[in-house]
Parts: C-alpha cells; structure tokens; sequence
C-alpha cells in the first residue's frame, strides 16, 4: 500500500518554470524544490525525521516521504476547509503554477486524499514552501512532517462508545499520549504543556510546548479531525482521528543550537561534518553543533517612496531573496514616514548581508545593492530615494 513512486524532478522543475501570468515562483525556489533534505540520512534534518518515524513505525504507521510538492487549490485550500478569503491563499504569501496548482505550503495538502485512498496511520514528510519574511528563522522552503490516524467502527476500542463525544475524546487523549512520547522521544524528559489553538481542519485544536533553553517553545500542532474532512475522504460516520503537524528545521534548530535557517541549505563541510558521522536515526543525546567563526556582516540601507497600489511586504523580501540569495540574513524596517503634503509613504529597510562561509567582500556587496534596488523599483514600483 505504501510503496511510492519516485518523484520525477526534472518534470517537477519544468512544471515550476512554465509560464503563467499567475506564476510567482522564482528561480532561486525552482532549483531548491525536491531537495531531498529530509530523506538524507546524512543531514540533520533527515536524521531527526528518521528519528521521528521510527517512533511512528513500531506501532504501525507507514511514511508518504516522495510526494509532489505541486498541489491543487483543492488540496491544500478548499479540502481543509480554508476560508476563502484566508490570507495563506493570496498570491503574496503562496507560490502559484496557475490559477490551479501551487506549491504546498504545509504537508496537509495530502491529507484528504491519503484518507481516501484508505490510510489510516501514516507520515506525510517533505518541503513546503511559503512567501515569508527574512530572518534567521525564516526560509521561503522548510520542511514539515505531518502524521493522521483515523479508528472507525470496526478499529475503534469497543470500550469506546459509539456517540460522537465519547468518539472524539479518545482520539483526544490518544493523540495527547502519541505526541508526549514523541517529544520525549527526540528531547528527552522536558516540561511540557498544552496550548489551545485554531485550525481551520481540526477541533478542537491545540499547540504543544517544551520548556528548553530556558524558554516555552512550540513545538507542534494538532488536532481532532472534523468529522466534515473525513466524511469527504469517504469515511463512515462512526469515524474520528487525530492530525498534527511539526517543522523539523524549528526543531531542529533548537536540538542542535543550530544559529541561521540557511546553514541547512550549505554544503560547507564544516557544516555538514559535524552530522555526517551521526547515528541515523539520530545520537543521543544530539550533536551539539559547534558554531565556526560568524564572518563579518554588512548592512545596507534602502529607502523609497511606496508605490501608489501599497506594497506587500513579502514581495520586497523576494526582491532581496532574488538577488541575494543565501547571503541575505535579515531585512528590516528600520523607519518610515507619510508626506504631510503627498501622503506618501516612505520606507527605509535595513538589510543584513552575510555569508556563511567567508567575508564578504564590499564590491560584492554593492553589486548585489544595486541589483537590490533595480529590482525594487522594477518589480514592486517604487520610486527609490
Ligand atoms: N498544517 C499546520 C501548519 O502548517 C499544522 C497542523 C497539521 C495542525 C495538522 C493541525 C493538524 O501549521
């Protein structure tokens, strides 16, 4: 049942590059998609969703880990009962084909069909992309596990009861029990907590928190499925199951004191040495990486006037993502007034620019400024000052 076909890249790719007047995905996202971080064993991000199913495969579960990350509207939307007018649907914070097909922004998307096609407990792993901001923390490409378990009458306890409510508060409590002994299971004993949460495909929903590092951190989200979503995957009406979802580069991260989003992307062996030599399903306790020298940064000031439409701030970060790359840290607004005449608006951005792996040098740098700034004015129609 679980056997997958292997994703054809090539195809994937010159799906992506097609050109549609809908089309928003840049180059720089076209040629990381299908990575493949997640299934190698020699990167961290392989290794701790290795060390995550093989929690989930000694009770059963089978892991989906090639899926195509191009979906329908209707799979990653309309399936999960997103609210047309969600902000997650505009073309400022997704990336389009078409008016039909996107790229996945979270693992969900195969959710439904997955059902249907009869799965019951299953992984779903892979990249996911999203429009975003740009930090040490945010990346437009991540990567998520997301993991469903669906009882009918036949699977249910027959201890259980058969009312909805009786129905619903085990698939709660067995959820509660599986994703305890899951963060145990990757951090160790923790403090936990449960947070109540809203998603628009589970209910209730909640959020679960560790104590690490001194702080509270979330680690995931979850939920009962509504009866709606399984009842459209076919399922019968004494069905109930539960849903979650987890980042894996946020974990991680925090697993590993790993310091900037981008160094999962590096082939820099002072990077990926210190990961290569570890157990596959992960070391206990985790490689604690060792930061080699951070190279100097440059900062870069740009300052224009808004075009007249306004501006959406993602489509700023993408400029800078363009032209950028990897060498771009962080982008902030550091000031911004209105004309007391015009009205207009003006904005300056600061942005950090540093690579991971060496100095940078100036020339460099204000060749990407420049290209920085031709964009801005270009693509987003600002009148740059
Ligand atoms: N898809 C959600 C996200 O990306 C996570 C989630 C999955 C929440 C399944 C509930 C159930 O944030």
């Amino acid at each position: 049942m679980s056997s997958q076909p292997s994703l054809d890249f090539a195809a994937i790719r010159a799906h992506l590059a097609t050109p549609h007047p809908r089309n928003n995905i840049p180059a720089s996202i076209t040629a990381r998609a299908c990575a493949g971080l997640h299934v190698n064993p020699l990167h961290p991000l392989g290794q701790l969703k290795a060390r995550i199913q093989a929690y989930f495969e000694r009770t059963g579960f089978s892991t989906f880990d090639r899926l195509s990350p191009i979906v329908t509207v209707r799979q990653n939307f309309d399936s999960l009962l997103t609210p047309l007018d969600h902000v997650s649907r505009r073309p400022t914070d997704t990336y389009y084909l078409d008016d039909d097909r996107l790229l996945r922004c979270h693992m969900t998307a195969h959710q439904v069909e997955l059902i249907a096609a009869g799965h019951s407990a299953f992984l779903m792993a892979g990249d996911v992309f999203r429009r975003d901001e740009v930090d040490a923390t945010h990346y437009p490409i991540f990567h998520q596990v997301d993991g469903v378990r669906v009882w009918d009458d036949a699977t249910l306890p027959s201890v259980v009861g058969t009312t909805p409510k009786a129905r619903e508060e085990f698939a709660l409590a067995e959820l509660k029990e599986t994703l305890e002994g899951l963060v145990q299971h990757v951090f160790g004993d923790v403090k936990m907590r449960w947070v109540d949460a809203f998603f628009p495909f589970t209910e209730p929903s909640l959020e679960l928190e560790i104590y690490f590092g001194n702080r509270w951190l979330e680690v995931l989200g979850c939920g009962v499925i509504r009866p709606r979503i399984l009842a459209e995957a076919g399922r019968g009406s004494g069905s109930v199951g539960w849903a979650f979802g987890l980042g894996l580069e946020r974990l991680a991260m925090v697993l590993h004191e790993i310091p900037d989003i981008r160094l999962f992307w590096t082939d820099e062996p002072r990077f990926t040495d210190q990961f290569a030599g570890a157990a596959p399903a992960g070391a206990t306790p985790p490689v604690q990486f060792r930061p080699y020298s951070k190279y100097p940064g440059c900062t870069k000031d740009v300052t224009f006037w808004l075009p007249p439409q306004g501006l959406a701030e993602n489509d700023l970060f993408a400029c800078v993502r363009e032209a950028a790359g990897d060498l771009v840290e962080r982008v902030e607004l550091i000031d911004s007034f209105t004309h007391p005449k015009t009205a207009r608006e003006s904005r300056c951005y600061r942005i950090t620019y540093r690579h991971m792996n060496r100095t940078l040098v100036n020339e460099e740098v204000d060749r990407i400024q420049a290209d920085v700034r031709l964009r801005i004015s270009r693509d987003i129609g600002a009148e740059l000052r």
